[in-house]
């Protein structure tokens, strides 16, 4: 099975697993309603946080009965955000493909730390699992969403007109996506 090599490095940020001793950052940020607005579920109370960290503090190896990797987003010394990985095509079949999602406190916002993270963990995808193409799902609303995944090279392929039941409201939904070679294609130097 595919395994992520951790923890990730980037230039300002460590992405590793979760692990007791993050429920104050992660309660920072997933107890917020405007943070969670476009995400599954409500705002968090510390102990659904502290049960969140401990279900994730024992997530990590990539296999069809646990295909979401989510790791922790560390500046130093504290944790600002999450970000995830949900694999396709673990269970036998070729053409892997891999869901991203992200979510970041809000004081860190506007620092371009959620795309330098989402970059690493989509690099590893393509470099470690070996997945054929990245995709997000997101409501178009979400401006800030959608300027991330364009920073990051990914098209828009789809638009879905209220095609989706969340939150007790049909949103629209986009797609956006980025394949392998094309993600090699902006990596190599020109
Ligand atoms: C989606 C989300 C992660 C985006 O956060 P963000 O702060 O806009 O993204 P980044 O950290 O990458 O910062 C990018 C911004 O910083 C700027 N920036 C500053 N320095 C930068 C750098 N070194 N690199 C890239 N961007 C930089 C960019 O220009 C951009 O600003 P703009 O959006 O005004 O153009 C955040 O809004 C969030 O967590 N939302 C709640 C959860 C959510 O909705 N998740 C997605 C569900 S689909």
């Amino acid at each position: 099975m595919p395994r992520v090599r951790l923890p990730l490095h980037t230039d300002r940020l460590v992405l590793r697993s979760f692990r007791p001793g993050d429920e104050d950052d992660v309660s920072a940020y997933r107890s917020v309603e405007e943070v969670v607005r476009y995400i599954p579920g409500e705002p968090r109370t510390r102990e659904q946080v502290a049960d969140l960290v401990a279900e994730r503090a024992t997530a990590g190896r990539l296999e069809p009965a646990s295909p979401i990797l989510t790791l922790a987003v560390e500046l130093p010394g504290r944790v600002i955000g999450d970000v995830l990985l949900h694999l396709d095509g673990l269970d036998g079949h070729d053409g892997r493909q891999a869901e991203v999602g992200w979510v970041f406190t809000p004081d860190v916002a506007g620092q371009g730390y959620a795309t330098e993270a989402a970059r690493a963990i989509i690099q590893a995808a393509f470099e470690q699992v070996g997945v054929h193409r990245v995709w997000a799902q997101l409501e178009p609303d979400n401006t800030a969403s959608a300027r991330l995944c364009e920073r990051l090279g990914m098209r828009r392929e789809a638009f879905f007109e209220k095609a989706s039941w969340f939150k007790e409201r049909w949103t629209d939904l986009a797609i956006y996506a980025i394949r392998a070679d094309e993600w090699a294609a902006r990596s190599s130097p020109s």
